[in-house]
């Protein structure tokens, strides 16, 4: 059981928002035991209002950050790549100095959004940060989505956006067609080839706010259109949300523990950092039906 000895004094927790108001840093939380319910909401509230929020200083162990994500909700299901032994809900993200695979994630996506309920949120710890490189960069999809003009806004709000993995996971896929080696056990499937459609403007369950769920990497078509059709609105859309003015740089230190919304961002893994080691810990939280 907490006791109030054990728990951080609540006017030490600080929010330091990203100058954006998009990302921000929330410390003065030992995420190694349970949040008491109050400190959970405020979590959350932070997760809710800025979307992308870190951790610093959580050295978490596999466990613990297996009983964080558990507060935040149920997990997810993680497709096409094996997970940590003995951890069935629990990736690792590695990449080894030797490798010349192109670094995972390196397209600007929304974590499984090929599924018919994508997780709502991804939990990723750094146990191993590179020297250079290796930063994650996030796009807001709420404020790129605010940005257009209110008759594009009309012409995208009955659209539906088909996703499929296929051209990451599917059997003529990015990693099927991998000649490098590669550290992660990626589980190339027919599987990946199916699709799933979902509304191209999504709003949020908990915020109300609309954001464009589309991403270059999962997202192959809008239903009802030509494939030359649905490239030319989603070519606009990828490049729009991905503006400098939409993006939230995260660099990572140590122990480090970040926490996103898929239902409103998308991401993409920078890479460059050939010749060191990086290692990640990920895990997913369950979402919603996306409406
Ligand atoms: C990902 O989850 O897409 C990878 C993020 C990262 O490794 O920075």
């Amino acid at each position: 059981m907490t006791t109030l000895a054990d728990r951080p004094a609540r006017d030490a927790i600080r929010v330091e928002p990203s100058e954006s108001g998009f990302g921000a840093r929330m410390t003065g939380l030992d995420l190694r035991k349970p949040l008491p319910p109050e400190l959970l909401a405020q979590v959350k509230a932070a997760w809710a209002a800025h979307a992308v929020v870190s951790f610093p200083g959580q050295p978490l162990s596999l466990e613990e950050l297996e009983a964080f994500t558990q507060q935040i909700g149920p997990f997810g299901e993680d497709p096409f790549i094996a997970p940590m032994p003995g951890h069935p809900n629990v990736l690792e993200l590695r990449r080894e100095p030797d490798e010349k695979a192109t670094n995972f994630g390196a397209g600007w996506h929304s974590d499984w959004s090929f599924q018919q309920a994508p997780p709502a949120a991804t939990l990723l710890r750094s146990e191993v940060v590179p020297p250079v490189g290796g930063d994650t960069l996030f796009a807001d999809c709420m404020r790129a989505y605010e940005a257009l003009s209110p008759a594009f806004q009309a012409m995208l709000a009955p659209l539906r956006a088909v996703h499929s993995a296929t051209r990451a996971y599917g059997t003529k896929g990015v990693f099927a067609r991998e000649t490098e080696k590669r550290t992660m056990q990626i589980i190339v499937s027919e599987e990946a080839e199916k699709t799933q459609a979902h509304p191209l403007v999504r709003t949020h369950p908990v915020t109300g706010r609309k954001a464009l769920f589309v991403s270059p990497v999962y997202t192959v078509g809008i239903e009802g259109m030509t494939a030359k059709e649905s490239q030319a609105i989603l070519t606009f859309l990828f490049g729009h949300m991905t503006q400098d003015e939409f993006v939230y740089r995260h660099r990572w230190e140590k122990d480090m523990l970040l926490m996103w919304d898929n239902r409103c961002t998308v991401h993409l893994a920078e890479g460059g950092y050939d010749g060191h080691l990086r290692v990640m810990h990920r895990t997913t939280v369950a979402g919603e039906v996306p409406a």
